[in-house]
């Protein structure tokens, strides 16, 4: 597995709030278990794209969910803008081909940043068109030497599917996991990491939260 972040307990935070101090507020509970957080529009839309510096200045791998999926000239530049900013990673669509890929993949390379390609997604709605072009989206992402992926937890058999073809130097991250169904042991076996939102932000207690999510991450993968 190729991956310059170095995700602590395998664990990504989504801090999909639109508010930057209740962001912070959960951090501070959990900052001594995660090291990686994922940021996306609600948050960047309603506090600024200096969060990601914000975050960084803290200490945290930023992976931006941007789902970036225009044309090529345009991901470029929004590749660029993010990276610049100071994410460590983007989260890129494949469903717009392989040209719109590649000028994701070829600005990270040159920031030496890291890219994720979203293979398939884990909400009822992605079965309409995304999971029918899966595997063919993964084929864009090997054809093009894209190490990183995003893959479903709540699609376990589509997951393991779609490793077999991405094999074992792929480096899977995958959402779902609670609120939308996911189970983490099933997802383990295709995925290296896993991304949660909603059970620890809406948690009464997210710190307890967080490490039975851990517990259970261990249990899964021992
Ligand atoms: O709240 P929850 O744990 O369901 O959050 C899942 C996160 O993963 C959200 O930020 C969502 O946008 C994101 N995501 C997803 N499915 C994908 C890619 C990203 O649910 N395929």
């Amino acid at each position: 597995m190729v991956i310059k972040l170095k995700i602590k307990n395998k664990l990504i935070f989504a801090a999909d709030l639109d508010n930057l101090d209740e962001v912070n507020n959960i951090l501070n509970q959990i900052s001594n278990l995660i090291n990686t957080v994922k940021i996306g529009y609600p948050l960047v839309l309603s506090e600024g794209i200096e969060c990601i510096s914000k975050f960084k200045n803290l200490g945290y791998n930023v992976i931006a969910d941007f789902k970036v999926a225009d044309i090529p000239a345009t991901n470029k530049k929004i590749c660029k803008i993010t990276f610049e900013k100071g994410a460590d990673a983007i989260i890129v669509h494949g469903f717009v081909g392989k040209d719109s890929v590649k000028a994701c993949k070829d600005i990270a390379k040159k920031m030496n940043k890291e890219l994720f390609l979203v293979v398939d997604m884990s909400h009822p709605g992605s079965r309409q068109f995304l999971e029918k072009n899966s595997k063919e989206i993964a084929k864009i992402g090997l054809e093009l030497g894209i190490k990183n992926y995003v893959l479903p937890s709540t699609k376990p058999k589509i997951g393991l599917e779609i490793r077999k073809i991405l094999g074992d130097e792929a480096f899977v991250i995958s959402p779902g996991i609670g609120v939308q169904g996911g189970e983490i042991k099933k997802t383990l076996k295709f995925a290296d990491a896993i991304i949660v939102g909603r059970s620890i932000y809406q948690s009464k207690d997210p710190m307890t939260t967080t490490k039975k999510l851990i517990n259970h991450i261990n249990l899964a993968i021992s």
